[in-house]
């Protein structure tokens, strides 16, 4: 992690930022937050996540804390402080701090604002696509808001764990008509035998996954036939292909499902071909 922190309008060292113990997001996860991937300091997919982070905000009735232009300058000036070239940003704002009460507080609160900076070695990262992962399946016991971007990531945490216990790298929960949601922190995709490659709508209660509607446009520019249904554990074991998408994984192949290959069980060309697309136009695009 990254040496410094940005703590409610305060650059901080990292292992002395803290926030307070009646912090509504600590006590009810009652907070959202975005991650950004860094490409040679610059925030990717801009746009995708600040809208996103709004409409996670508004739909918990919390402010945004400070225009998008306020808070790309303090976002840029904490990955700068870090120097920090490739990397992942993550930004948390709570409704603040407040005397325990689970109904929102009546008197005003000001959000809570956390950013942190940590680099990553794209060569590790492009050894691990270049290998591709494993993946589980796991029942889906999340709410029913999971559009809302908030840090209750508790299932999500378990369900990772599970995955980790099984030397997988991520685990997709599957609904109870049988069908793929999402990722723990990632979105669901496959190739299917014809070609066609395919991710659920996000009419599911799944998250509105920003990497997810880029890649959908590069598919579309490249002409690739999309099949935006959902599909079954069984189904993707039937494809050709397989991969996750998300700010971390970027797009990432995925060779087997609950111990069983997947295709030839090798990273297949379309998952390649689209992890150096997306990468291409993340880094031409990213501020
Ligand atoms: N997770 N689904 C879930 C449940 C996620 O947590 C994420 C991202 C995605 C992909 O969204 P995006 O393409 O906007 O990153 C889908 C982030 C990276 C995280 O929790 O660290």
């Amino acid at each position: 992690m990254g040496r410094i922190a940005y703590l409610n309008g305060r650059f901080e060292r990292h292992a002395e930022a803290f926030v307070h113990i009646e912090d509504r997001g600590y006590q009810f996860a009652d907070a959202v937050y975005e991650v950004w991937a860094l490409f040679d300091g610059k925030l990717s997919d801009p746009d995708g996540h600040f809208a996103r982070l709004e409409r996670s905000l508004s739909e918990l009735q919390i402010d945004m804390p400070m225009s998008r232009n306020a808070l790309t300058i303090v976002l840029r000036e904490t990955v700068r402080q870090n120097r920090i070239r490739d990397g992942l940003l993550y930004l948390q704002v709570s409704r603040g701090v407040a005397p325990r009460d689970h109904a929102f507080p009546t008197t005003p609160t000001s959000p809570a604002i956390v950013i942190t900076a940590k680099a990553i070695d794209r060569a590790t990262a492009e050894a691990k696509a270049a290998k591709g992962v494993s993946v589980i399946t796991v029942p889906e016991n999340r709410w029913g808001r999971c559009d809302i971007k908030t840090v209750g990531l508790l299932p999500n945490a378990m369900a990772k764990q599970a995955a980790k216990e099984k030397g997988a790298a991520e685990a997709w929960f599957v609904d109870d008509l049988g069908f793929v949601t999402e990722g723990a922190s990632s979105n669901a995709w496959i190739v299917t035998a014809n070609g066609t490659v395919k991710t659920r709508d996000t009419n599911a209660n799944i998250l509105r996954g920003v990497t997810r509607y880029t890649l959908l446009d590069i598919l579309q520019a490249e002409g690739i036939s999309i099949d935006q249904s959902p599909f079954t554990p069984a189904e993707a074991l039937a494809a050709n292909e397989a991969f996750i998408t998300g700010a971390g994984a970027l797009v990432l192949p995925v060779v087997a499902l609950d111990g069983k290959p997947i295709g030839n069980g090798k990273v297949g060309p379309m998952a390649s071909r689209l992890r150096c697309l997306y990468i291409e136009q993340a880094r031409a695009t990213a501020i």
